[in-house]
């Protein structure tokens, strides 16, 4: 008897069959079972020959087919996480009293926000006043806006500001303002009463774009193009190794939409990372290298991450050809 994954394959002498046990889809690719239909062949010895190879070939293709991972699952496994890795942003065993203030409003009261914090996030986002909705992608916003006007404290213009609405209040939202709050990103948290009171929080807006939105790239060939990624990629190993150790939090939710780049003809200056929020982004030791992070990063190439990450860009239409 052979047991793999949800197969059990049993040699009985006389008609082994492949039973899928367990299994709720069995029904769909298995519509028929393999004992019927080969055991017609009992009783003649050379078609019994023939149907015990049958059978062990069919039964090795089933186990190697079912037990096996799907292909592509080897590329979204990020493996095994490193010890220095703490638990992602969300995890509420990291928060605190404070952290789960951080969208305090009367209707969020069962946050336990103590009256005077409620108060201050009430009071940090009524001077907000709504810029344009830009036109981001992202699936964990339920939109994100420019500012308009003052009031946001002397240290910040709100040209240099963009608020990220969420559609509720939950652990992903206020782990993701703790970690933006970490790397010093983070200007205020609170409710938005012009969007029906939404959670909101309000961080430093990045410089640049998503590479495959700049110019350069659109205008350039695959072999420019590849350039760029390798450029981009490089410098945003760099900046999550630097940000990592500096203030430990771990951006790994790198997907080409969550870099901006600036870009100085086809080259790629620098990189500023955006999107802390969960899934993907995590609290590490405060005993993490910056060795230790480039090597999870993949920086070297080849890495299985790295190819991910070439995979994640959308399809830009090549320029044709002069
Ligand atoms: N701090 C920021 N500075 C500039 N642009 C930002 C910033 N945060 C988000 N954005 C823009 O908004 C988009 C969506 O925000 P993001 O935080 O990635 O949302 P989601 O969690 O839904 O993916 C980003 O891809 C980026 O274009
Ligand atoms: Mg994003």
């Amino acid at each position: 008897m052979v047991r793999s994954a949800n197969i059990l394959l049993i040699a009985d002498g006389c008609c082994p069959s492949l039973i899928i046990y367990n299994d709720p889809f069995a029904q769909y690719y298995l519509p028929f079972s393999f004992s019927r239909i080969f055991c017609w062949s009992e009783g003649l010895s050379s078609m019994r020959i023939l149907y015990s190879i049958l059978s062990s070939i069919i039964a090795t293709f089933f186990i190697s087919a079912y037990a096996a991972p799907p292909r592509n699952l080897d590329l979204v496994q990020r493996g095994d996480l490193p010890a220095w890795i703490q638990g992602e942003v969300d995890n509420p065993s990291f928060f605190i009293k404070k952290d789960k203030e951080a969208f305090c409003e009367s209707q969020y009261l069962m946050l336990s926000c103590s009256a005077s914090s409620n108060r201050i996030s009430a009071k940090q986002l009524r001077n907000v006043k709504l810029g344009e909705r830009l036109p981001v992608g992202g699936q964990n916003n339920f939109a994100v806006y420019s500012l308009k006007g003052y009031g946001y404290g002397l240290r910040f213009r709100s040209s240099n500001l963009i608020m990220k609405v969420f559609n509720t209040v939950n652990n992903a939202a206020i782990g993701e303002a703790k970690a933006l709050n970490a790397v010093g990103d983070l200007v205020a948290s609170g409710t938005v009463k012009a969007l029906g009171s939404k959670p909101a929080i309000i961080m430093r807006k990045k410089p640049g774009q998503p590479l495959y939105e700049t110019q350069a790239y659109k205008a350039a060939r695959e072999i420019v193009r590849e350039k760029m990624r390798n450029q981009t990629y490089g410098l945003m190993c760099n900046e999550i190794s630097t940000v990592a150790t500096k203030t430990y939090v771990l951006h790994d939710d790198n997907n080409p939409a969550n870099i901006l780049v600036t870009m100085d003809g086809n080259a790629v200056k620098s990189v500023a990372l955006v999107d802390y929020g969960p899934p993907q982004t995590y609290f590490v030791s405060k005993s993490v290298t910056k060795a230790d992070v480039s090597k999870y990063c993949g920086c070297e190439y080849p890495s299985s991450k790295r190819y991910v990450w070439e995979h994640e860009f959308p399809y830009v239409t090549p320029p044709p050809r002069t």
